[in-house]
């Protein structure tokens, strides 16, 4: 794929109604042009039914740019109106106010222990789930001749696993995926239904709501019967004698579900679809699993970049680049941008397993935020691939189908 450069300068709007529904050879364009014609350009933003358009966004396509932000929360902060273009109304807090949304002090409060509850036993414990998840999940279709593979495969391991890791209980699991797609589907019909925007707040306020009932249901369990699973480790007091609050405690699980799920899924589905394009880099990587797969699952993030942005706003006034921002203003880290850098990627276009370096932006950049849940989704993506290649090394292939 080869972008195409299409508008000028004064036609891209990120904004406008149908940009997203361009070919994305023509979105590729876009961007091609403003990393070298203007890569911090700035866009209005849109009224979303009750909510009222915002002030606008700025857009770093440029790598450098990103990690420059990234490596900064100090000027560019991520809780005030938290990381989507439009300010979360507070109602939203409750649910949707999780790490992600926060900044120091609190955000490394939080961190420090959620990443206590991710012991070695927990993760080498998660490992063995994703193999038999992954296993059974290529069981199931391998007698099918032909699936829907997004949903068949790439969504059911990560939801699987997050629900294995926190312990929700199996007949729950339909119902935090239905739950989890609502929130994550916001504006797709085929998980929302045609919703005009008051009704679509009103649906992710009441699966937000569900889920965190499941959450607080889940934990006064774990409290009279602990076992040996994330929800657990988390209502336990960590070395300092620390805990989460109920309310961090709900807002943490709807981040996971949130942040590990539509992610790992996206990233698991553009790949298969790049090695069917690329039968001979598939055929590589079945022959040597082992020496390929580690720089395949980076390549496949990096194409993806499931992220297309997260959002910072301002703390400071600041020159980037030559470029004023002040105070209060908004900038969107465009890691999809970012990982078609010219500047960073040799052929940025050219999916290549074997590319190196690879110093993407998938999981995002370097910092306070960077992805906590990186080496779990390396983790299901490898092993994913490996089940389908080691079970149906000729098949499968995909057809895009809409
Ligand atoms: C291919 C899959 C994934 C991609 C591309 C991805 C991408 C990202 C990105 C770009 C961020 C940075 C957000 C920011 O800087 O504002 C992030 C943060 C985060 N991710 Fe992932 N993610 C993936 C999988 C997962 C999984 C499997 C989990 C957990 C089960 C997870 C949990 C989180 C959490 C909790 C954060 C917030 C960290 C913080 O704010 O300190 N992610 N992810």
């Amino acid at each position: 794929m080869q972008p195409v450069e299409t508008l000028s300068l004064e036609e891209i709007d990120l904004s406008e109604d149908g940009f997203w529904e361009r070919p994305r050879e023509e979105r590729e364009g876009v961007f091609t042009k403003l990393r070298r014609e203007n890569p911090i350009p700035f866009f209005n933003e849109v009224a979303f039914g009750p909510l009222e358009a915002g002030p606008g966004y700025y857009v770093l396509t440029k790598m450098k740019d990103v990690l420059f932000a990234s490596k900064h929360p100090e000027i560019f902060g991520s809780a005030e109106g938290a990381t989507g273009i439009v300010d979360l109304p507070p109602e939203f807090l409750e649910f949707f106010g999780g790490m992600i949304n926060m900044d120091d002090p609190r955000h490394a409060h939080q961190r420090k222990l959620v990443s206590a509850a991710f012991t070695p036993g927990m993760l080498k414990r998660v490992e063995d789930q994703v193999q038999e998840v992954a296993a059974k999940v290529v069981d199931d279709i391998a007698a099918k001749g032909s699936c829907d593979f997004v949903t068949e495969v790439a969504a059911r391991l990560p939801l699987q696993i997050i629900c294995e890791m926190m312990g929700v209980p199996e007949d729950k699991w339909d119902f935090v995926f239905e739950r989890s797609n609502v929130i994550l589907g916001a504006g797709d019909p085929e998980y929302v239904g045609e919703l005009e925007p008051d009704e679509l707040i009103g649906a992710l306020l009441i699966a937000g709501a569900e889920l965190v009932a499941l959450m607080e249901e889940m934990v006064a369990e774990r409290r009279e019967r602990p076992t040996d699973d994330l929800t657990t480790a988390l209502i336990t007091p960590d070395a300092d004698g620390e805990v989460l609050s109920q309310a961090d405690l709900n807002s943490f699980f709807v981040l996971l579900l949130v942040a590990g799920n539509e992610t790992t899924r996206n990233a698991i589905s553009h790949g298969l679809y790049q090695l069917t394009l690329h039968p001979e880099q598939r055929q590589a990587l079945v022959e040597d699993f082992d020496g390929l797969s580690r720089g395949a699952v980076e390549e496949i993030v990096r194409w993806a970049s499931p992220v297309i942005f997260m959002r910072r706003t301002l703390h400071a006034d600041h020159v980037l680049s030559g470029f004023e921002l002040k105070k209060g203003e908004k900038v969107l880290l465009f890691y999809a941008s970012a990982n078609r850098d010219e500047d960073v990627f040799e052929d940025p276009y050219t999916f290549d397993i074997t590319r190196t370096p690879n110093n993407h932006v998938g999981f995002g950049g370097p910092g306070p935020h960077f992805c906590l849940g990186a080496n779990l989704a390396r983790r299901e993506i490898t092993v994913m691939f490996r089940e389908l290649f080691k079970r149906l090394p000729d098949t499968p292939s995909v057809s895009l189908t809409t």
